[in-house]
């Protein structure tokens, strides 16, 4: 992402949800608003100062702490980072689909509406149809007992007033969007008589329905086999131009991030700690927790064997007062335990939450105070 004209993300990180669960009563509180967004973005989505707390015996942990950013028309935003660092929850709150025990602040902007103040019942009526997300696994995303068209045709129609024929008929186009073999066959089909890489293009199928502006995508292809889904990510890129939808995908795995995104955000213990243009970021990190990353990663062909980063991400509920990767961090000092970082641009477009950055400039954001 970058500041000037794509998916923006800056200072200040969030995260968490659950699938299934009531949602009704999440708690929502708004922050008090920031300056105003400005009017010239093409930005579809802007997220500011999103935090997400889980009520827990064990005390309040802060899964997304202060997240922003802004995703630009015809941009998709990959976010990684390690299990645990907030990943799912940021999508979560940002679809309304957290638990009870979840208080989530901050705005969620898109078409000058923020999603956070809605009543329950506009809040679900934005999903699918404004934001939409696909989950990592498609065969909990179906009901094993009715068939395609009978998911498809009530989906069509949760979103458009049409009768069942036209929802059929929607139906088969959505199929054959998603590129699904003889798909006037697959519609009678049951869940279960589908591959898993099929069961995934129903899924997005059923996501893409509505026409949403935005589309999320968890960890979308890990519970397919690897020639799958490099196809299933061609789809995503494909439907993302063709319908014109502002994309986020979360991922583990750097090689996706590269293939589809334009721009990457990397979470750390809830927040974001760099941000920018993928092919920059992950040929040249610049926080000490990314270039972790990049050499944990296992590149196809390479022979240097890769290294874990040492020790463990902290606890979400005793985040220590400084840079929360200064446990684990090789060149961390005195102050990084005791100063929080803040943005700090790295280059074109690009910035870092680390205290050692070598400042390039003033980060290029009207949002970053
Ligand atoms: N419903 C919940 N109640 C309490 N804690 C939760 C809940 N959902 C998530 N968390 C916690 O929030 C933190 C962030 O979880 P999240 O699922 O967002 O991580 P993630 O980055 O998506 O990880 P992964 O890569 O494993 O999917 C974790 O500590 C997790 O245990
Ligand atoms: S602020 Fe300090 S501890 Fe944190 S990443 Fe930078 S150098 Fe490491
Ligand atoms: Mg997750």
């Amino acid at each position: 992402m970058r500041f000037a004209g794509s998916a923006h993300v800056f200072r200040q990180d969030v995260a968490d949800g659950e699938r299934g669960q009531d949602m009704s009563e999440t708690i929502v509180t708004g922050a008090p608003p920031l300056a105003r967004p400005t009017e010239t973005t093409s930005a579809t989505l802007e997220v500011r100062r999103l935090v997400t707390d889980f009520r827990t015996e064990s005390g309040t942990l802060r899964a997304v702490n202060e997240v922003s950013f802004r995703l630009d028309r015809g941009r998709v935003l990959a976010v990684i980072g390690e299990s645990g660092s907030g990943k799912s929850a940021m999508l979560r709150s940002i679809l309304g689909i957290q638990p009870k025990s979840a208080i989530v602040t901050g705005e969620v902007l898109l078409g000058g509406r923020d999603l956070l103040r809605l009543s329950p019942k506009e809040r679900a009526a934005t999903r699918g149809r404004d934001v939409s997300m696909v989950f990592q696994d498609p065969l909990t995303a179906l009901d094993p007992v009715y068939t395609v068209e009978q998911q498809l045709v009530e989906t069509v129609r949760t979103h458009a007033e049409v009768s069942r024929s036209t929802a059929r008929r929607r139906a088969l186009e959505l199929l054959e969007l998603v590129q699904i073999p003889s798909p006037a066959e697959r519609l009678s089909a049951y869940p279960s008589e589908l591959s898993g890489g099929m069961r995934q293009r129903v899924v997005i199928a059923m996501a893409v329905a509505g026409s949403p502006k935005v589309l999320l995508a968890d960890e979308p292809t890990t519970a397919l086999d690897v020639t799958v889904q490099a196809r299933i990510l061609r789809l995503f890129r494909e439907l993302q131009q063709a319908q014109d939808m502002d994309m986020m995908i979360v991922t583990h795995d750097l090689a996706v991030a590269a293939d589809i995104a334009d721009d990457v955000a990397v979470m750390y213990a809830g927040r974001i700690v760099e941000a920018g243009p993928i092919g920059t970021v992950l040929r040249a990190p610049s926080h000490p927790y990314t270039q972790g990353l990049v050499e944990a990663n296992v590149r196809p062909g390479q022979r240097i064997r890769p290294r874990a980063i040492p020790g463990a991400p902290p606890s979400l509920a005793r985040l220590p007062p400084g840079c929360s990767f200064a446990p684990r961090c090789d060149v961390a000092t005195v102050a990084c335990w005791q100063e929080l970082p803040e943005p700090v641009a790295v280059g074109p477009g690009r910035w870092s939450r680390c205290l050692h950055s070598t400042p390039s400039g003033p980060v290029e954001s009207p949002h970053v105070a």
